[in-house]
């Protein structure tokens, strides 16, 4: 059967052979074993809804092993044979460019190449997951390729509640991913209600069809790994010689050697997992490998010696590398982590002192023990970061719940006051004053033709909008516009896609704006051959509520409320974003944050014009003028500056108070 043909057949109507579980592939740890029988079995009733009666029998005792086996009821039978990467858009079935499109990304996040435990449709971060299982894929690319432009496709956490009459103008897809009760939003009811498969979480750009592989968070993370640099620099000198210290090779960890070959600093990452290791070795994103670690030591002074610029995978786990470097006296410049801590008990985070087999089995055999395990392991790490820190290195926490869990741990990361923690994160120091507030952020986008030589294109006119717009920048924004400038212009240089023909682009919202619409007018011409799709990482000015990572530099006590996140999903939806998507947790964990994001297909239409300026707009300055409103100073000028281009646009503005007038009323 061609491609096309199984596509549209949706779930089939005969069993497919049972699939052998590929050993070579790197699959999702097992989960905990949270179900009562009562549950199990209604996990399995659930599961069945799928399909026909007649094959309950044999089904229903093949999901009940997946279910012992695995703790998820993955439906492993019905993935299909077809090789999985963001094919052309001609090539997929059906009625709706932008259904088309949409295809194009659910693939790439199922890309062997691109996502983390593909048989298991987890994208990245351990658990971020496209769908729940199988059988909701296979139905979700069917309706997509039966749809018309007067449809729009319901997906509630995977599941594909069915094509409901719309209108043109309407998303044709919208998804939520583990919007849950609040009070039934803990990580254990994350556990319950995933095996039960009524919801999943959808990370952020996993559940929502937006993940471009690790590129999309290399050019953040080199801005920030610049921007530590130019915050430690004593004279200006630039990262040569320094050293950043951090760990994680995964989804978007493995993005850190990358930013630091391209800030220019030598860089080790310790990651546990072999598989890993090898995949970003041979992706060539990182350049060495050492597993012993006194090589490790000497290999990073000899670096230091030559001022060279290198990245260096220390095939183990991090704590021993902060306590080895602190008894070896190397010193750190940078340090940071990336282990998933927003998923701390499930495989986020390895313990020192057990290997990696031992963890996978005790995580799920006896989760009281590895708890304590992971527990002791963070005070561990944190006594010894400390004694670097004394001595001078920078630390910032990459918005992967490290200080929060490390302070549940009862490890010494506390401030002073018991409140803050001792360390800021990426964004409380660089992100969010010199980004976010501005409007700058993770902007990004595929060429659905699939076609590099689209790419190339795109590359170069986004570099000729950005200069154009360089030339009558204020000088509050200059510094960002040419880390931009330099970061498109390296792109091709730097090799950087993985996947789909993707490429992302710190942009303000007269950035995007423009740059949108130039794409749309090299499609109109011809001079790109396929529809754009655009979006953004949820990890946005806007799209993200979330105390501890993308609203942790607001101050005025809302950085707890998510009103900005769900407004910013509702106007995109109904200002001609192609889906939305709206997620309960993503980076920090379940319940610790709400975020949203978009797709925009552009094919050239003046439709596609309008659309483009009121959505990217709305999209940019809804969070700045939240940020504005928390007496951001960044924000209060970038407002400021929309009002002034956009005279529809009026916002309300915070009056400050001086420090004397609250003096002596309590
Ligand atoms: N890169 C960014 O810009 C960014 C931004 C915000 C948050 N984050 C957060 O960073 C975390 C990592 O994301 P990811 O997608 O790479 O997750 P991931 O799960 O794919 O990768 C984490 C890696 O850490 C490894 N690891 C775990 N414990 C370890 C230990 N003790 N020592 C060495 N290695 C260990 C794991 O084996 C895994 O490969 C997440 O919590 C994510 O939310 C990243």
């Amino acid at each position: 059967m061609t491609f096309q043909d199984q596509i549209k057949q949706g779930i089939p109507s005969e069993l497919p052979s049972k699939k052998t579980y590929e050993k070579a592939i790197n699959h999702a740890p097992k989960r905990i074993d949270v179900l009562s029988k009562e549950e199990k079995e209604l996990a399995i009733r659930n599961a069945l809804r799928y399909f026909d009666k007649k094959h309950h029998p044999v089904l229903a005792q093949e999901f009940a092993e997946e279910l012992k086996e695995y703790g998820r009821i993955y439906m492993y039978r019905f993935r299909p044979d077809y090789k999985f990467y963001a094919r052309p858009i001609k090539e997929y079935p059906g009625n709706s460019v932008q259904a088309k499109a949409i295809m194009h990304m659910i693939q790439n996040n199922l890309d062997e190449a691109v996502a983390q435990h593909p048989h298991e449709l987890i994208t990245y971060g351990g658990n971020g997951a496209v769908f729940q299982n199988w059988a909701q894929y296979l139905l979700t690319m069917k309706y997509l390729s039966e749809m018309n432009d007067e449809q729009t496709l319901i997906m509630y956490s995977g599941h594909p509640m069915g094509l409901f009459p719309s209108n043109t103008n309407a998303p044709r897809v919208v998804v939520t991913n583990g919007m849950m009760i609040p009070n039934y939003s803990k990580q254990n009811d994350w556990e319950k209600y995933n095996a039960l498969g009524v919801t999943q979480y959808g990370q952020m750009t996993a559940g929502s069809y937006m993940y471009i592989g690790p590129q999309g968070i290399v050019h953040g993370t080199t801005i920030t790994v610049l921007n530590a640099g130019r915050k430690i620099a004593k004279n200006g000198e630039p990262l040569a010689g320094k050293l950043f210290l951090t760990s994680g090779l995964g989804g978007m960890s493995g993005a850190q050697p990358k930013a630091g070959n391209i800030a220019g600093c030598i860089t080790v990452c310790a990651e546990v997992n072999p598989k890993i290791t090898e995949i970003r070795l041979s992706q060539g994103w990182i350049d060495e490998k050492i597993t012993d670690l006194n090589e490790l030591a000497l290999r990073v002074k000899r670096a230091k010696e030559n001022k060279e610029v290198v990245s260096i995978a220390f095939l183990g786990n991090i704590v021993e590398v902060w306590e080895k470097f602190a008894e070896q006296n190397v010193y750190v410049d940078l340090g940071s982590d990336q282990t998933s801590l927003h998923n701390p008990w499930a495989g986020g985070y390895y313990p020192a002192g057990i290997s990696f087999e031992e963890s996978n089995v005790m995580m799920v055999e006896n989760p009281k023990l590895f708890k304590e395990k992971v527990k002791g392991s963070l005070r561990r790490q944190v006594a010894a970061i400390n004694k670097h820190t004394a001595k001078g290195t920078y630390f910032f926490d990459y918005g992967n719940a490290f200080l929060l869990e490390a302070s549940r741990a009862g490890a010494d990361v506390m401030a002073e006051n018991g409140i803050d923690f001792k360390y800021s994160s990426y964004v409380q120091d660089i992100m969010g004053p010199m980004c976010f507030d501005y409007g700058f952020g993770p902007f990004r986008w595929v060429c659905t033709s699939a076609n590099p030589v689209d790419l190339e294109k795109t590359d170069a006119i986004a570099c000729e909008v950005l200069e154009e717009i360089r030339k009558n920048s204020p000088k509050e924004i200059q510094q960002q516009m040419t880390d931009n400038i330099q970061w498109i212009k390296g792109a091709q240089e730097n090799k950087l896609v993985v996947g789909s023909q993707a490429r992302i682009l710190y942009a303000d919202a007269e950035g995007r704006v423009k740059i949108a619409e130039a794409f749309n007018n090299a499609i109109k011409n011809g001079e790109i051959s396929a529809p754009i799709v655009l979006g953004r990482d949820h990890h946005d000015v806007s799209g993200t509520d979330s105390p501890y990572r993308e609203t942790s530099n607001i101050y005025d006590g809302s950085k707890f409320t998510a009103d900005m996140a769900i407004q910013n999903v509702i106007g995109d939806s109904f200002r001609g974003a192609t889906w939305v998507s709206i997620h309960n947790g993503g980076g920090v964990g379940w319940g610790e944050v709400i975020n949203g994001g978009f797709g925009m297909v552009l094919d050239g239409s003046l439709e596609a014009k309008k659309r483009l300026k009121s959505m990217l707009f709305w999209d940019v300055n809804n969070g700045i003028a939240r940020r504005n409103w928390a007496r951001n100073e960044g924000a209060d000028f970038a407002i400021k500056r929309a009002m002034e281009v956009e005279p529809n646009l009026k916002v309300t503005l915070p009056n400050l108070v001086d420090d004397s007038i609250l003096k002596d009323l309590f």
